[in-house]
């Protein structure tokens, strides 16, 4: 290194040598599908704004779950819509509510599917925020400890029905222990926590804000989720997660955060997750369609890029279609 003599080339030219080198590896198994669950019997509801993405009924859910683990991918991470949403969000911690059914179905009929719940309030109150709203000095906000008691409710709702991982996104301060605690109280103290540690408040979750029918009615999700501007919070968060008894820290978003991750990577030793999200995937897809931009390729280098960045888990809507074009490569 460093010698003039020295060409990098010579280590590109040959492809068996490339393969050798590779640093990094992009699996099936590490990859988690999002799906959205909605009532009704038969239902695929087209999203907009995310081609080849759909609201599912349960059975249609279970259907595809099937699919999606005959293409080698091990995880999903559900996301609920409602019958009815209230400004408590009360539909969110009914025992035979939408997650908790979905949950019931999966584990019956796809047993070797891991199954991941998000726990938020977003999907489940009329005001579309992530919590429960108090009014302070005249303003609406979100009442951040008791959100956490509802949220805690929810977990262990989740893992009655099944749930093998319950996944906190609504970055309320304390959550992660109150989930914790309430899950070792009622005897689910082997179910892990995915905790979004690391979540910016995102201008890339616009398309999921339509899939999930949980835009904020009033406002936005600054006065709880992360400023972008800041960069050492993301360790103060991923810390206190730590601390309070998270399994595995998230990052979300990834690819305009893989600075926030790679850095994480070198401070924390549980795994790490980033969510690949819906404005990531959305973009993709738009230009692709239009013919702009390879889709196979620039999707399966931004799941690479992520891994790279030090991701052990990736959680994309790309993820049945990413292992399938990965076995094709395999089979050359
Ligand atoms: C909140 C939640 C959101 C996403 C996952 N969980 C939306 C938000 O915070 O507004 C976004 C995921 C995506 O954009 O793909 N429950």
């Amino acid at each position: 290194m460093g010698d003039p003599l020295y060409r990098p080339r010579r280590l590109r030219d040959n492809v068996i040598l490339r393969q050798m080198l590779a640093e990094v590896d992009l699996r099936a198994d590490q990859l988690i599908m999002p799906l959205f669950v909605r009532p009704g019997r038969g239902q695929r509801r087209p999203i907009g704004s995310m081609p080849g993405q759909f609201q599912l009924s349960v059975d249609m859910l279970v259907e595809e779950a099937r699919r999606i683990a005959d293409t080698g991918v091990r995880g999903l991470i559900l996301f609920g819509i409602p019958e009815s949403k209230d400004a408590e969000g009360s539909s969110g911690i009914d025992p035979s509510g939408i997650v908790p059914q979905a949950v019931a179905a999966l584990k019956q009929a796809v047993p070797q599917m891991l199954v991941m719940t998000d726990v938020c309030l977003c999907e489940y109150t009329d005001h579309g925020h992530c919590g429960v709203l108090a009014e302070r000095e005249g303003r609406q906000v979100v009442d951040n400890d008791h959100t956490v008691d509802v949220l805690a409710r929810m977990a262990q709702v989740h893992a009655q029905a099944g749930a093998d991982v319950v996944a906190p996104s609504d970055m309320m301060d304390g959550r992660v222990r109150a989930i914790r605690l309430a899950l070792d109280a009622d005897g689910y103290g082997h179910v892990p926590i995915m905790a979004y540690s690391v979540k910016y408040a995102s201008n890339f979750y616009g398309p999921f804000r339509e899939a999930a029918e949980s835009p904020p009615q009033f406002g936005d999700r600054r006065g709880y989720q992360m400023d972008w501007r800041r960069r050492r919070e993301a360790e103060t968060e991923a810390a206190l997660d730590v601390i309070e008894g998270a399994d595995i820290i998230m990052v979300k978003p990834a690819m305009a955060y893989l600075d926030v991750l790679s850095g994480l990577r070198q401070r924390i030793a549980l795994p790490l997750a980033a969510y690949h999200v819906s404005g990531e995937y959305a973009m993709i897809k738009a230009a692709a369609e239009r013919g702009w931009i390879d889709e196979r390729g620039t999707a399966l280098e931004s799941l690479t890029a992520i891994r790279r960045a030090g991701a052990d888990l990736i959680l994309t809507y790309f993820a049945p279609q990413a292992a399938e074009w990965l076995r094709e490569e395999r089979s050359g």
